[in-house]
């Protein structure tokens, strides 16, 4: 049966930095509708797919006015009448129209404009079959991915209070996701703990994670330990440590600018791995620029089999970077986030070559979110290995944890991913 599409309804909306982002809504022949929000990155790649968004003086130049009259006057006419179901088809489409060749009036329509609305056929989708969203992409999953949660915001997402931008926890012995959940609230709280202890307490970055009073990196993986401890949880046993470096953020073309010094990519790398000796670190992002791909391929190599390493903005979930990078052993895991390649089956596409090339897959949110639960739907649906979305505070993040839990009771409690998948490169 198909189902096709009858009417797209574009609008501003918000998220929760404040900014406008742009909400579609998809409308099928059967009555089925399906929502989508486009998130935002701070920290983008430069080969992401761009947002459209106005220019001007106007909240600093970042409303969708444009983005949203282009999705009513281009977009909705070339969806209308496609089947709400084929979602390849639509997603097709959706990337034409962001073409600068193959838009009408040479004017791509903007990634914004892309995911929200491939989001949108996903649910419709859904809603059409009658079944959730990850059911569409997968009937029957085996596992709940596991999840990576912020405890200290850092980097873009804290005005820079220290270089490296996510510092979190991933649970390690929990084998349900209730209990993954008990140990990291348990973690957010001692770590308030040990922070309180040292001085007024400064609030939360932009992902709900404790706002980093600490006077480096290793004073933050410091306060990290102690908080694991005093949960009464063991450091590398029950709690593993994540970091997203996101060094492309402090990466310019003399070297890495870390606390007043300036470091090449060999001692920059070297100061990472003497990191991932000391400390239980399980997964390491973007440790290196989005262009130092020796940079990568060094991280790969040194950090001993303990420690993934996680292509963000060095892959921009891009199908064709995800293979190349896997053939130069430049990382051992992919980050997937729908809205850097702008449709939900360009970021299948991703999923798929990871898979391809034996690389572990964590789907990602972004810094700048929104209620939009696509993302555990999509985790749970594509088999991720990791989910990540923030800390365990704020209602855009809630919204997604509470809904992984949800779709995991739906499911009737299945177990959590393996930890980490064997790694191709890192086997010998
Ligand atoms: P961003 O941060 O959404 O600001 O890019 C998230 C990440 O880097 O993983
Ligand atoms: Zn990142």
């Amino acid at each position: 049966m198909t189902d096709p599409i009858t009417a797209l309804r574009a609008r501003r909306v918000w998220d929760s930095r404040g900014v406008p982002t742009v909400e579609i809504e998809l409308t099928a022949a059967s009555g089925a509708r399906g929502r989508g929000i486009a998130p935002a990155g701070a920290s983008t790649g430069r080969r992401e797919a761009l947002e459209l968004r106005d220019g001007g003086d106007v909240l600093g130049g970042r409303d969708v006015s444009m983005a949203v009259r282009l999705a009513e006057e281009i977009v909705a006419p070339a969806l209308v009448g496609l089947d709400v179901r084929d979602q390849e088809a639509i997603d097709d489409i959706l990337a034409r129209l962001d073409s600068v060749d193959e838009s009408p009036r040479g004017r791509p329509v903007g990634g914004n404009t892309t995911t929200a609305a491939s989001l949108a056929a996903l649910h419709a989708a859904a809603a059409s079959r009658g079944v959730p969203a990850w059911a569409v992409l997968d009937p029957s999953p085996h596992a709940i991915p596991r999840p990576q949660i912020q405890i200290l915001g850092g980097g873009a997402h804290a005005a820079h209070r220290t270089a490296v931008q996510d510092f979190m926890v991933m649970p390690l012995s929990a084998v349900t996701i209730q209990d993954a959940f008990l140990h990291v609230a348990e973690v957010y709280r001692t770590v308030g703990e040990v922070l309180a202890g040292r001085g007024p307490r400064r609030g939360v970055a932009d992902e709900g994670g404790h706002w980093p009073e600490v006077s480096g990196t290793e004073d933050a993986l410091d306060v990290l330990i102690e908080g694991i401890e005093r949960a009464g949880l063991e450091p590398g046993v029950d709690m593993a440590i994540s970091l997203d470096i996101a060094a492309t953020q402090f990466a310019g073309p003399d070297g890495y600018h870390v606390q007043g010094r300036t470091l090449r990519t060999a001692e920059w790398i070297a100061e990472l791995h003497r990191l991932c000796e000391k400390y239980p670190i399980a997964t390491l992002e973007d440790p290196a620029g989005e262009d130092d791909l020796e940079g990568m391929q060094l991280a790969v190599a040194n950090t001993g089999e303990r420690t993934t390493v996680v292509g963000d903005d060095f892959l921009v979930t891009d199908a064709h970077r995800i293979a190349f990078s896997a053939g130069e052993q430049a990382v051992d895991a992919v980050l997937i986030k729908v809205n850097q390649v702008g449709t939900v089956t360009g970021a299948a596409r991703a999923v798929a070559a990871a898979r391809a090339h034996h690389l572990g897959v964590i789907v990602s949110a972004r810094s700048g979110e929104s209620e939009d639960v696509s993302v555990a739907h999509l985790a749970v649906g594509w088999g991720a290995d990791i989910v990540k979305v923030g800390s365990i505070t704020r209602g855009e993040r809630t919204a997604k944890w509470n809904e992984l839990i949800r779709i995991d009771d739906a499911l009737g409690g299945l177990g959590l991913a393996a930890t980490v998948r064997p790694i191709a490169g890192k086997q010998a």
